[in-house]
């Protein structure tokens, strides 16, 4: 008898969900398993009235869902298992009703720490790692990093045409609130001039200091060289002084929205310098088709999802380490995440990425 299994997304979209929930269609229909899609992410089992949120998902939805970024089966932050609200009960009515033998979550830290305490309340779910941030613990690789680091090196390249034309020195704001992977590896791709990330306070006199530096050397060798770009991390922030926030509303899991952190030094750095300017990518580095590597690594994390549902290899996650899949108790994705080594990878002194010689390839 085949299974029926629940399959949803949360937390913010990523490239790569979409051929996940495409490579559990295509291994559950090798077993006859039913598909069902939850839509919301744990919004579509924390609430009575769910007609809308439920989609059966056959093999024809392969084909489209391969190719595209964001999720098909929408995203919420909402936290079935909040202290305040806490709506265990709606979640195991709601599992019943739809008669699933099984949820499979792909999702980060929160989507999939929610899935750890209902999994401990004896709901058999597997998890599927996803955040552009890749910063989730337990796992080498989450959904949508590869193609965020490529808008940002591609975005980079153009911002230098414009800077260049210009003689501007351009903060390009992209996310990263923990960690800063996305700006470090972006940046070192696009030989960025000043990479700031989370993990390494800065001050603002450093900052000048790094800038005039390497303006004066550009200068000596072309006037038409005298333009610079700054990646910064949205979590990057002066030392001593708080992340920039977007706005003042906090999530379901307590988190505030981070933003502006390039727009702010942007601010700072215009009684210093001439011509400075400023461009976040925001959700451009999110709504984009997936890079092959997250529509590979999305339809083999499905595949697995499914084979480890087959052997009641409930309560794990998906993961990723030393290059193979391996599977990682789901209770894992809460402890500390994966950030920055700034000793072994980022250079305090010219605020970027080390460039002593290396054998690593990622
Ligand atoms: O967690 C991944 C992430 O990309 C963070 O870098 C960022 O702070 C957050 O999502 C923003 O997401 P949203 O605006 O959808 O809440």
């Amino acid at each position: 008898m085949g299974m029926r299994i629940g399959v949803l997304t949360g937390g913010g979209d990523a490239p790569g969900l979409n051929p996940a929930i495409a490579g559990v269609v295509e291994r559950a229909s090798m077993y006859g398993h039913k598909v069902i899609g939850l839509k919301r992410g744990w919004e579509a089992l924390s609430i009575k009235e769910n007609k809308n949120h439920i989609v059966e998902l056959g093999p024809e939805i392969i084909r489209e869902y391969s190719r595209l970024g964001g999720s098909k089966l929408l995203c919420s932050r909402t936290n079935p298992v909040s202290e305040e609200n806490d709506r265990t009960e709606m979640v195991l009515k709601n599992i019943k009703k739809l008669k699933l033998d099984a949820l499979i979550a792909i999702g980060g830290d929160d989507t999939l720490g929610a899935g750890a305490v209902l999994s401990e309340r004896g709901v058999p779910i597997i998890g599927i790692p996803k955040t552009i941030d890749r910063d989730l613990a337990g796992t080498e690789y989450s959904l949508g990093y590869d193609t965020a680091l490529n808008v940002i090196t591609d975005c980079a390249e153009r911002i230098a045409q414009s800077a260049e034309s210009h003689q501007t020195i351009f903060f390009l704001e992209v996310m990263g609130r923990h960690a800063g992977w996305l700006a470090l590896r972006g940046g070192e791709a696009a030989f960025a001039d000043v990479i700031l990330i989370p993990e390494h306070a800065f001050t603002i006199d450093k900052l000048s200091d790094v800038l005039r530096e390497q303006l004066e050397t550009s200068t000596k060798i072309g006037f038409d060289h005298v333009y610079k770009i700054i990646v910064v991390a949205e979590g990057a922030h002066i030392t001593g002084e708080e992340e920039v926030r977007k706005d003042a509303k906090i999530d379901d899991f307590g988190h505030y929205s981070l933003g502006g952190v390039g727009n702010y030094l942007k601010g700072l750095m215009e009684h210093r310098f001439r011509h400075t300017r400023y461009s976040a990518l925001a959700y451009l580095q999110r709504g984009t088709p997936p890079s092959q590597k997250d529509r590979q690594i999305g339809r083999r994390f499905g595949h697995n999802a499914v084979e480890m549902l087959n052997n009641g290899d409930t309560g794990y996650m998906v993961a990723v380490q030393r290059s193979r899949l391996v599977k990682v108790p789901l209770a894992e994705v809460k402890n500390s995440p994966s950030l920055v080594d700034v000793d072994k990878y980022y250079d305090t002194d010219r605020l970027n990425v080390k460039i002593e010689w290396t054998d690593e390839a990622d």
